[in-house]
């Protein structure tokens, strides 16, 4: 079969895991949405471009993908650092002359509402999850632009859509914000040939979880906590990066051509 992918380059940013390297597919314990549509992208046929905060989560990507044959350049850079970024797409065009998939997959979520958090939290969090994507947009559009085609992924979650029983106001409010900016992007560059859309997964099972959200639940241990996400989920179950990285293969190739300023939500079924 064909790669979906094959002749584009990917700008992943936020291509690394909090978790460390899991061996296989079905191993959980290191995959995160962006590793994962890394490695996906990379096994699709295109180039891909991966950076991270931490060198040592995008060193891995990098393996992972070379290991099984594909191209893979890497370069640690904040997301939220204007000059970082802009930085990191000079370096993507400089090594591989085009940016055909832009994704922006670094957000994360803090508990809260407007009364328990700072004014630094509060900003700090927009500038994580919102931010992060208007930095990514700004400098790799003039590039699609010239090239006259592109695809964006921006990675929301359903807590930019719906509440789901935890208070954390700024991480909701920057994925419902993202959503409507992959809308404008979508509608302004879509004569340029340019697509923007949003990624909406639900409760999935990243090595997230076990880094950061398990204290937010108030449960005794990992265990617990995953036990408590999967029967909030209408299967049972929560869904994988894998089910994420999919969803962004597709809306990264051509079989997606028509679908722009849309959603692709991957949350089994919990907000329907
Ligand atoms: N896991 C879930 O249940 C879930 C659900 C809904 C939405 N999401 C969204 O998915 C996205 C990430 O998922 P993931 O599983 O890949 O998470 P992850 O935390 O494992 O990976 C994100 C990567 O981003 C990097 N990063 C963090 N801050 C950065 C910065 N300022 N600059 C550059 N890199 C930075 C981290 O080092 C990490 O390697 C986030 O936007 C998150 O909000 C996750």
């Amino acid at each position: 079969m064909a790669e979906r992918l094959a002749g584009k380059t990917a700008l992943i940013i936020g291509a690394g895991s909090v978790g460390t390297t899991a061996a296989t597919d079905g191993d959980l314990g290191g995959w995160g949405n962006g590793k994962t549509a890394a490695t996906l992208f990379a096994r699709e046929g295109a180039r891909v471009f991966a950076v991270d905060l931490r060198a040592d989560a995008v060193a891995d990507t990098r393996k992972i993908i070379e290991r099984e044959g594909g191209s893979c350049e890497t370069m640690t850079a904040d997301a939220t650092n204007e000059s970082d970024i802009e930085k990191v797409v000079a370096a993507c065009i400089d090594q591989f002359g085009q940016i055909d998939i832009l994704m922006n997959n670094v957000g994360g979520s803090i508990p809260g509402g407007p009364v328990e958090m700072s004014v630094s939290e509060w900003q700090g969090n927009l500038d994580l999850n919102l931010k992060t994507a208007f930095l990514g947009c700004k400098y790799a559009l003039p590039h699609m632009v010239n090239q006259g085609k592109g695809s964006i992924l921006n990675v929301s979650s359903v807590a930019g859509t719906s509440y789901l029983g935890r208070d954390m106001v700024s991480y909701a409010t920057a994925k419902a914000g993202l959503i409507q900016f992959s809308k404008s992007v979508a509608r302004q560059y879509a004569a340029a040939g340019i697509r923007a859309n949003t990624i909406v997964p639900g409760l999935m099972n990243t090595p997230l979880v076990m880094d950061r959200i398990a204290d937010q639940y108030g449960a005794g241990d990992i265990d617990e906590t995953i036990a408590m996400r999967d029967a909030m989920c209408p299967t049972g179950k929560m869904g994988t990066a894998w089910d994420v990285g999919w969803a962004a293969v597709f809306l990264a190739s051509d079989e997606a051509r028509y679908v722009t300023g849309t959603e692709i939500v991957v949350d089994g079924g919990l907000t329907a």
